[in-house]
Parts: structure tokens; sequence; C-alpha cells
């Protein structure tokens, strides 16, 4: 069987996201009937955190238990990650412990690198690079919350804000998905040309158009949602004052900017967000706010993840199988 990771959005074609995401919608399903099926009985997934994590963590953590599956945490500094053994070393031995492997890096390097070594499916639980995981939730939320009478293809999504590892996940699948992606940033914080480029070769496969400028108040006049995420990151507390003075006020989702946006829009935050900076309490605790189904979104979409990586990969031996071997064991046990 051939190896799938889940490292990038742009690894998979548009049938294959939409496929995800109607596994995601249907799990969700099942789940509000309490009828989620033990899909991962017995499988095991490693969890690497080289950052902290609310969301992601706990997601992925009830999500294989909901399937049937147990997860291992593995805070930062508490296995021997590149220090004193190899990536390389820590990969092939995950591998023939667990069935798949999570990670949250530092640099998409490490990721890389993992995947490369690695002999069981390695997910991207967030790198300085992209967040893939966050983003098949995010057009789940967005699928859930649609105007009516519009197409996904029609969907106009508008993020405000700094050109962050969340905005290139989701100016990949949007674009990917033939959707109208606008992002609205001061120039020094819009994406790189090469974040572009794939975007725009995305569009030109999709039909999907890509926007980029400055001049916020246009970009938000047609958005069916408003897509906003942090202003810096840990590494970044010495640019702080300057990347403020940057966005504030202009780029900050409050009710002002709202305003200028259908009212039907929705606005999304990945989180955790700094309340009062990229967004206003106003607006993240408005009706127009979707932060929260956003945010439960995440397990329903970690389940998705996990049962498209890996119930594929279970074995599936016959009744006749498991009790010979229950029986050998037990009668060697028994004769000890
Ligand atoms: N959105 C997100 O990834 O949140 P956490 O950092 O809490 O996992």
């Amino acid at each position: 069987m051939t190896l799938k990771h889940f490292i990038t959005v742009q690894d998979f074609s548009k049938e294959e996201l939409l496929d995800l995401i109607n596994l995601t919608l249907l799990i969700k399903e099942a789940d509000i009937q309490g009828c989620t099926p033990k899909l991962l009985e017995g499988a095991s997934l490693a969890m690497i955190f080289e950052e902290p994590s609310t969301r992601t963590r706990v997601s992925f953590e009830v999500g294989m238990a909901e399937l049937g599956g147990y997860a291992l945490y593995l805070k930062p500094g508490e296995i021997h990650l590149g220090v004193r053994e190899t990536l390389a070393d820590t990969a092939r031995v995950l591998s023939r412990m667990c069935d798949a492997i999570f990670l949250r890096a530092l640099k998409h390097e490490t990721m890389v690198e993992m995947a490369k070594y690695a002999t069981v499916p390695v997910i991207n639980g967030l790198t300085d690079y992209n967040h893939p995981t966050q983003v098949v939730c995010d057009v789940t939320t967005m699928i859930e919350h649609m105007p009516e009478n519009k197409a996904l293809e029609e969907l106009n999504v508008v993020f405000v804000g700094d050109a962050t590892n969340v905005l290139s996940s989701v100016m990949f699948i949007c674009t990917k998905l033939g959707m109208n992606f606008t992002h609205a940033a001061p120039q020094a914080y819009q994406p790189s040309a090469a974040w572009r480029g794939i975007a725009e070769a995305n569009c030109a496969e999709s039909g999907g158009t890509l926007t980029i400028t400055e001049d916020v108040s246009a970009a938000v006049a047609n958005a069916d949602f408003l897509y906003t995420d942090l202003w810096w990151w840990v590494g970044q507390e010495d640019e702080i004052p300057e990347r403020r003075a940057a966005f504030m006020p202009t780029y900050q989702v409050n009710m002002e900017l709202l305003s200028k946006a259908p009212k039907h829009c929705k606005v999304m935050h990945c989180l955790p967000a700094s309340r009062g900076v990229e967004a206003t309490d106003e607006v993240l605790d408005s009706p127009q706010s979707i932060i929260f189904d956003q945010a439960e979104n995440r397990l329903h979409a970690e389940k998705g993840i996990l049962a498209w990586l890996l119930y594929p990969r279970m074995p599936s031996p016959s009744e006749a199988l498991k009790t010979y071997y229950k029986g050998q064991i037990e009668a060697f046990l028994n004769q000890m």
C-alpha cells in the first residue's frame, strides 16, 4: 500500500480534499448521533510537540480515542528528537511501534525529514510554513455556514492580517478548491512570491481567483468569510511595536470593518486569539462569529484525517485467526 502523509494540502487533488471534507461531515453526523465507529481499534498515534497547543493536541488525542485508538503526547524535550538521536532514527523507531506520527515542528524542514524516514503516515500539526489540518476544519466550517444559493466555488474568503503559516494553508486550500481568495495586508506582510506562485498555479487549474491587496475596505466588501490570525508569534516579540503600527487600526477586525462586509459575512479565527489586537471582543463574540464552531470542527476534521490515512492500513484478521492466536498464547502462558 502506498504510504500517504498529511504534510501539505498541495499533495492532494481537489477531489481528494473534497472527499476528506465530506468524510469529516459524515463522521461529525455520526458523532452527533452517538454512533462514532471504532474504525481505528488498537491503533496508536505518537504525537510530538515542539510548541504548545490546545486545540490540535486535544482534538487529535480525543479523536484517536473516539475512533478506538490511542495517542501518546510527547511534549517538548521529552524524547531524543534531534538531540542524542538523529531525527531519522526517531522516525524509524516510532514507525516500528506506532501506526502514525503526528508532529508540531518549529521548522518545516523537520517535518519533511520526519516524513522522509517514517514508514507510517506523518501528520503535520503546524510548522513555520503551514497548518494543513487546521484548514480541513476551516473549509468544513465554511460549508456548514455557506450563504444560501452559493456554491463552494462562488465563496469569497478574505483573510485580513499577517501572512502566517495559517494564511498559507487557507490560501492554498481555497485556491485548490476553486474558491475566490483575497489577502488584505500591508505590503511588507503579504505572501512571498513563492507562496503566490503556488496559489496562482492552483487558480489556473481550479478556476479560483487570488487577490492580494492593501485595500482592506474593498477586500471585505463581498466577503462571505472574514478570517484573521495573530499579528505576531513566539520569537517575534522584538517586532511587536513595528507590527502593531503596521496593522493597527486599519487591519484590525472590528465592528467598523465588519460593517463594510455583507450582513451574512461570518468571522473566522484559528485561535488562539489576541483579543483586542487582531480582532476585538465585540467581533469575536458577535452573532457573525463562528470561531467556536470552527474550533469544535478541529475534532471532527482530525477524526476525518485519521480515518482517511489509517483505516485503509488497519489489519483485518478473520475471527478464526484471532481465536487461534488467543488460544495459542493462553495455552503457552498456562503451561509456564
Ligand atoms: N489553531 C491551533 O492550532 O490551535 P492550537 O495552537 O491550540 O493547537
